[in-house]
């Protein structure tokens, strides 16, 4: 044959064009495009007939926690492991993932814990994968390994602005940043003030408010929206590009468009937690809404949520990530979301580890809601992350010859009932979801990596074996980087 598999009658959308196009895929690359009816089916091993549904590249989700230490307060790893967490992520059409490598405060090295993740992913994954450096130490070692971590194919990390374990100061941040920049690293900033949100975290437990709704209280939009501008002018001091990750608040977006307004490389995601949570959802009988509980927290309403749609619509927003970072609710061995004990019966939001599931059910959501284009949705779902982080053309468009066919085709109008989300759906290694009960009406019909069908939705589902998935070596960003101009030239440091 000369083709693997074509994909016909599909309604093509990248994030440029939207179009009715057949795709022909050879040896795992897209071989060519063409307009219906020019490729015959005798050509080609396998037929796929998208039946007029949308055909998009594969999701690009870039910030997942998988097997990570706790280093998010509370107590016990992320529950999801590289093999169960690609395995849900490839179930909800994700076929590419950048994990964390973490580094915490009392560890010198960079390349060891690159070593150690990368030795934990190997062989496990069900979808292509990179890593992010976390770093928690910029000492003097870890400088010094940049120019490593990119010959390793390694240009983004992040660092914190919060967490006792992870939280820098701001001369350790200007450290980070100069020495990215230098690398042409990417530098991922989670901004929340860390100082601000423990005194009030110890104000309310001095009133003895424990309940998940005074995780919200302990972390209000101001502690984010400081950060976030104390962020961008460490970011413009030292002429670095940043990503914002997790942006909640509308405050903190009017801040990051300012300085994209201004020429500023500074980028932002969001998530689908911000979209589509509120601190409502922390409010709930049992200990419940610790399943809601990420920083930043849920916002207060609607018009939170109307505010990040549009940063998505507008640009602000260059990427709309998962944040998958589980724990289980009832497990009292592990990782177990409310910590119970004599002196705090009913759990104390302060022991919550914050992070939420949510690597599988990102994409149906987001496409599900039905507020952005659909080119939009490929940008900030697949096409930009894959250029932010190096891996644009490989992933996250279709370009003939050159792109890996990954690919998603969903159903088309009117084949799919909608349905109400349940965790029991997913393929996650955690005991709930907090978007159970949202109602749906799409999900990936089939998932496609690298030619390969590894999601038949109605005929087998997962079909994809543990070990697909391979590392990907990433080069830099092709998204703009430093300006080079200015008072403060960086190169003569
Ligand atoms: O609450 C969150 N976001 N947990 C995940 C860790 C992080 O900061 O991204
Ligand atoms: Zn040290
Ligand atoms: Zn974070
Ligand atoms: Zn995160």
């Amino acid at each position: 044959d000369t083709f693997d598999l074509l994909v016909v009658n599909g309604l093509v959308v990248t994030a440029s064009d939207t179009a009715n196009y057949d795709i022909a895929i050879k040896d795992g690359k897209i071989a060519l495009l063409a307009p219906p009816g020019l490729l015959s089916a005798k050509n080609a091993a396998r037929v796929i007939d998208a039946e007029g549904g949308y055909v998009m590249p594969g999701g690009v989700d870039c910030h997942v926690h998988l097997e990570e230490p706790a280093l998010f307060g509370g107590k016990g790893r992320s529950s999801d492991t590289f093999e169960t967490g690609t395995r849900s992520s490839i179930c909800g059409g994700t076929t590419t993932i950048v994990a964390f490598a973490p580094q915490a405060k009392t560890m010198p090295s960079l390349l060891s814990v690159l070593d150690d993740t990368q030795a934990r992913a190997q062989g496990n994954c069900y979808t292509d994968y990179s890593f992010h450096m976390l770093v928690g130490h910029p000492g003097e070692q870890a400088l010094s390994e940049f120019p490593k971590l990119r010959e390793r194919g390694i240009s983004s990390l992040k660092i914190y602005m919060t967490y006792t374990a992870l939280q820098l100061r701001d001369d350790e941040i200007l450290d980070v940043l100069l020495a990215s920049r230098k690398e042409g690293i990417t530098t991922m900033i989670h901004a929340e003030n860390g100082d601000v949100l423990n005194w009030m975290t110890k104000k309310l437990e001095e009133r003895q408010l424990y309940a998940p709704k005074y995780h919200a209280t302990s972390r209000p939009q101001i502690v984010e929206n400081e950060a976030t501008s104390r962020a961008i002018a460490l970011a413009e001091l030292m002429d670095a590009p940043i990503l914002v990750v997790h942006v909640s608040s509308p405050g903190a977006a009017a801040h990051l468009r300012d300085a994209q307004t201004r020429g500023l490389p500074v980028y932002a995601e969001t998530c689908p937690q911000y979209l589509y949570l509120t601190r409502d959802h922390l409010d709930k009988p049992n200990f419940e809404g610790a399943k809601c509980v990420c920083s930043p927290p849920p916002r207060d309403s609607a018009a939170d949520h109307d505010a990040i749609w549009l940063g998505l619509t507008n640009g602000t927003f260059t990427v709309l990530s998962s944040d998958h970072c589980p724990f289980m609710f009832e497990d009292h061995e592990t990782g177990k979301k409310s910590v119970i004990s004599q002196e705090f019966p009913e759990g104390r939001f302060k022991a919550i580890p914050n992070g939420c599931p949510g690597i599988e059910t990102r994409l149906a959501l987001t496409l599900s809601a039905n507020r952005l284009s659909p080119q939009k949705f490929v940008e900030v779902t697949s096409t930009n992350a894959a250029r932010l982080y190096g891996l644009y053309p490989q992933k996250g468009t279709i370009l003939p010859g050159v792109s890996d066919a990954d690919l998603n085709i969903w159903y088309p109008p009117g084949k799919l009932a909608p349905f109400k989300l349940t965790n029991d759906m997913l393929h996650h290694n955690v005991d709930y979801t907090p978007f159970e009960g949202v109602e749906l009406n799409q999900w990936p019909r089939y998932t496609i990596l690298r030619g390969q069908v590894v999601w038949d939705r109605d005929n087998g589902g997962l079909l994809a074996k543990k070990g697909c998935g391979q590392f990907l070596h990433r080069g830099k960003s092709t998204l703009p980087g430093p300006r080079k101009q200015g008072d403060w030239d960086v190169s003569a440091f």
